[in-house]
């Protein structure tokens, strides 16, 4: 990076800060249909920003769920292209009683800003803009050729993008894609993400009595949908963690030795830290694994929540006619979600009790990626990262799931830089979620330096 965009990057922090907490305030909940104006309205903010940044192109696409953003500064046909991927949609706020402040009124206290988006992913793409203007406003344009395409809905599935990733796979051709929107270990040791699972997204519905029912007059006798679900739950996943769903464990196993080892080398510090995080005693799940390969290559079955019957103040005796189940899995990369999907959807019939009436629905899934590090857009980055944070980064794979990593690999065939600036305590998806503002600030020289050393 040049001296004047890292002076422009040094002078213009505060301003970085003010834009990301206005775009912060906008509550673009992409789950909830009533923030359906929010979401465009953020979509809006950034394809501005965008254009005042410089790009030539900067526009909405309509034409699915929430719209997309896309911009691009090309010409420079001696320079590679780079693909830079967000997302400006954001998950809900509840628990909304645990949050310090309010979720859309950004605060700054202890070197972070809090606030829903601030690290997934708002912060994040944040640090990409800044980076991205820092070279524009300095140099005149970006050192290499840029495409942006942000979505509205990675939160509900990335429906929209995927079809038109898909569709159009011409107009996002690139030579790599950047992702900001992943975790390292921390400032100290940072990583680059090498992996990430997919997931699928289920609900179950179960019907029994006819109508809720005085539990007197028919407990004992009643099926109850509530104790139904609990029965299936208990025998899809027992104690020990292992998921009874034929199929589910036949994903080939891509992890390098290197990687086992570092697990291995750092089983004691990785389970101290995660049951500091959590706030617990113990880990759970399937103790022939270790910990760091449970939470980033193993399939998980979670439940998310149970409705059904009687939650309020005090005490009302009734046996519910329905419940609902919101279970996901996690996939290893070379699982297919819908494949997944039909293996879960007969284990959840066979493993049904008898007397109910029961549905699956598959609500949205998406692939999981394994990202080969021998390229010289990952290698890049690696050194970006060593230059400001002091230390080579290690390669992690992350647990969660970003579904368009997977179709940037298959369809476009190029390599996805997973090079995130959130950090274990960040709180995505939880109250209080945060981003550093060390990060914020080492991650636009990061990516700035990165954009140079992109240059042939
Ligand atoms: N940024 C996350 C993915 C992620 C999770 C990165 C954990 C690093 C650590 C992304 O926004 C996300 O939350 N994805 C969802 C996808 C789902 C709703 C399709 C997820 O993983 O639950
Ligand atoms: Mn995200
Ligand atoms: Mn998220």
């Amino acid at each position: 990076m040049t001296d004047s965009v890292k002076y422009y990057i040094e002078k213009n922090k505060e301003r970085h800060i003010e834009e990301l907490v206005s775009w912060l305030k906008i509550p673009s909940i992409s789950t909830l249909s009533e923030y359906a104006a929010d979401v465009c309205d953020a979509a809006s903010w950034v394809r501005d920003k965008l254009e005042v940044i410089g790009f030539p192109v900067a526009e909405l696409i309509q034409g699915g769920g929430h719209p997309l953003v896309y911009a691009e500064w090309l010409g420079q046909d001696d320079q590679p292209t780079l693909l830079i991927y967000g997302h400006y949609d954001v998950q809900p706020v509840d628990p909304l009683e645990e949050w310090r402040n309010g979720p859309f009124e950004p605060t700054i206290e202890n070197n972070n800003i809090f606030a829903r988006g601030a690290t997934d992913d708002k912060g994040q793409i944040m640090v990409v803009l800044a980076a991205l203007e820092a070279w524009a406003k300095s140099e005149g344009s970006p050192p290499i050729n840029i495409k942006v395409i942000l979505e509205g809905e990675e939160e509900a599935g990335g429906e929209f993008i995927a079809r038109y990733v898909t569709d159009y796979p011409q107009r996002l051709e690139a030579d790599a894609a950047l992702i900001c929107d992943t975790h390292m270990n921390s400032i100290e040791r940072p990583s680059i993400i090498n992996g990430l699972r997919g997931i699928l997204y289920t609900e179950i519905a179960v019907s029994g009595p006819k109508t809720d029912l005085h539990s007197g007059s028919y407990g004992g006798v009643a099926p109850n949908p509530i104790h139904a679900i609990c029965l299936l739950i208990a025998r899809l996943k027992g104690e020990d963690g292992r998921i009874n769903i034929p199929g589910i464990y036949n994903a080939p196993v891509n992890i390098t030795p290197e990687e086992k080892a570092f697990w291995q080398e750092n089983e004691g510090v990785i389970e101290e830290r995660l049951l500091q995080e959590m706030g617990v005693k113990k880990l759970v799940g399937e103790s022939e694994f270790l910990p760091q390969e449970r939470l980033s290559v193993r399939p998980t079955l979670e439940i998310h929540g149970i409705r059904g019957g009687f939650t309020g103040e005090g005490g009302k005796t009734v046996i519910p006619a329905e419940a609902l189940a919101k279970v996901s899995l996690r996939l290893p990369a070379g699982m297919q979600s819908d494949q997944v999907f039909d293996m879960f959807e007969k284990a959840v019939v066979d493993n049904m009790v008898d007397g109910y009436k029961v549905e699956v629905r598959n609500l949205h899934g998406g692939e999981g990626v394994s990202v080969s590090p021998n390229n010289s857009f990952i290698g890049a980055a690696s050194i970006a990262i060593e230059s400001n944070y002091g230390v080579k980064p290690v390669f992690m794979r992350e647990g969660g799931s970003i579904p368009i990593a997977a179709l940037f690999d298959t369809v476009l065939d190029i390599p996805v830089v997973l090079m995130g600036f959130g950090l274990p305590d960040d709180g995505a998806h939880g109250p209080n979620e945060k981003f550093s503002l060390t990060q914020f600030d080492k991650g636009i020289m990061t990516v700035a330096d990165y954009l140079g050393l992109l240059r042939r």
